[in-house]
């Protein structure tokens, strides 16, 4: 069977063995983060010759399964491949939603951009998402702070090894039941301070989704794990230890005039869509957001003299998690037992209202799915 989403065809060919409804409920009762995968995957795979003719193809919806590759593909060697990260919302009435998915269809572009892959036409990111969200629609979970995270990635599957631009490529969505990324309540965070390991350096692959940034980011977060953090926070070294960000999610703070700052985009961080969004709803309260330099000097003499009033980190997974403590061998900065700052918890509320479909979507974030 073939179903037109967004003007591109993609060939259904259903899974044989889907998990059984009292399967899925299991899984669906306590899902955790990324532990498990629904059903289906959608794929399109694009291949070009030496002349750069062809392009993107064979869009379809098949069984979640292993991928088959050549030993010697692109992504195996040289890393080259980039994701993306959204979700699928259970709304009241049933019906489901994604949020500002044209943000990350363009995101998707410019890390492909940066790391020479192709750019995907939005129509067959959106049609990829919403086909699979079709097939997988049980999935969708219904609870409180529960969703369907969408995991669309792209990857050079060309058999060769000189160092080029692969020529054959594969993008894929995944699709995985999510409940609260950190786990129970919401209480602030501990968050360590990353001295001797960067993420991103100038003209690096900072401001793009890619896996290389992650794997480097491992080491550091493993450091803040053995030192009962839940994540790093990047600096510049080299800008008066500028705050980056932390290694999956933008940092906010709030200021004693209720007003926003947030880490001016550099190049060397990832530009969030829950970033854009929280400064848009923060905007919408009638508060001032400014993108500027903000340095951890500024961080811990801000929140000692009280100008900070609180500091949260933003991200899809999350949503938006405070931060109740930075810290290092040498720093303590906040209080352990800090509760959640009202500030955030209010945009974090209207932000999820809005994802949940409890809050009217006033600039029209929302695409409905099934
Ligand atoms: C490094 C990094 N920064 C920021 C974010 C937040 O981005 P978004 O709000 O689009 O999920 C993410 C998560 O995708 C991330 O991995």
């Amino acid at each position: 069977m073939t179903q037109t989403a967004h003007g591109v065809e993609f060939n259904q060919q259903l899974s044989a063995t889907p998990k059984s409804a009292e399967e899925r409920a299991a899984i669906l009762a306590n899902p955790g983060f990324g532990n498990y995968f629904t059903d289906h995957t959608a794929v399109v795979d694009y291949s070009v010759n030496e002349q750069g003719e062809g392009g993107w193809h064979t869009a379809r919806v098949e069984a979640y399964g292993p991928i088959s590759l050549d030993p010697s593909a692109a992504v195996l060697h040289y890393g080259q491949e980039i994701f993306e990260g959204l979700k699928a919302y259970r709304h009241a009435d049933g019906s489901i939603w994604t949020f500002r998915p044209e943000a990350n269809a363009a995101r998707l572009n410019k890390s492909a951009r940066r790391l020479a892959l192709p750019e995907l036409p939005e129509e067959y990111f959106l049609g990829a998402i919403r086909e699979l969200v079709q097939a997988d629609k049980e999935w969708v979970p219904a609870g409180e702070g529960e969703a369907l995270y969408l995991r669309p990635f792209m990857i050079a599957t060309e058999a060769f090894l000189g160092v080029r631009a692969a020529r054959e490529v594969s993008f894929r969505v995944i699709a995985s039941p999510a409940g609260n990324y950190f786990g129970g309540e919401l209480k602030p965070v501990s968050i360590w301070i990353s001295r001797e390991y960067a993420r991103a350096g100038r003209g690096g692959t900072g401001a793009a989704k890619c896996g290389g940034n992650y794997a480097a980011s491992l080491i550091a977060q493993q450091e803040a794990e053995a030192n009962g953090c839940k994540q790093v926070l990047f600096l510049d070294h080299f800008n008066d230890d500028a705050v980056e960000e932390l290694g999956g999610m933008n940092v906010f703070f709030v200021m004693k005039d209720g007003s926003l700052v947030t880490p001016a985009l550099s190049g060397t961080i990832l530009e969030g869509v829950t970033r854009m969004s929280v400064m848009q709803v923060a905007k919408d309260m009638g508060r001032e957001v400014t993108e500027r330099k903000i340095t951890l000097d500024e961080w811990r003499d801000g929140v000692a003299s009280g100008e900070i009033t609180e500091v949260f980190a933003c991200g899809t997974a999350a949503v938006i998690t405070p931060i109740g403590v930075l810290k290092d061998t040498t720093e303590f900065i906040g209080s352990a037992d800090a509760a959640a700052g009202e500030t955030t918890m209010a945009i974090r509320e209207q932000l999820l209202g809005i994802q949940t479909g409890t809050a009217p979507d006033t600039h029209g974030w929302l695409t409905r799915l099934a």
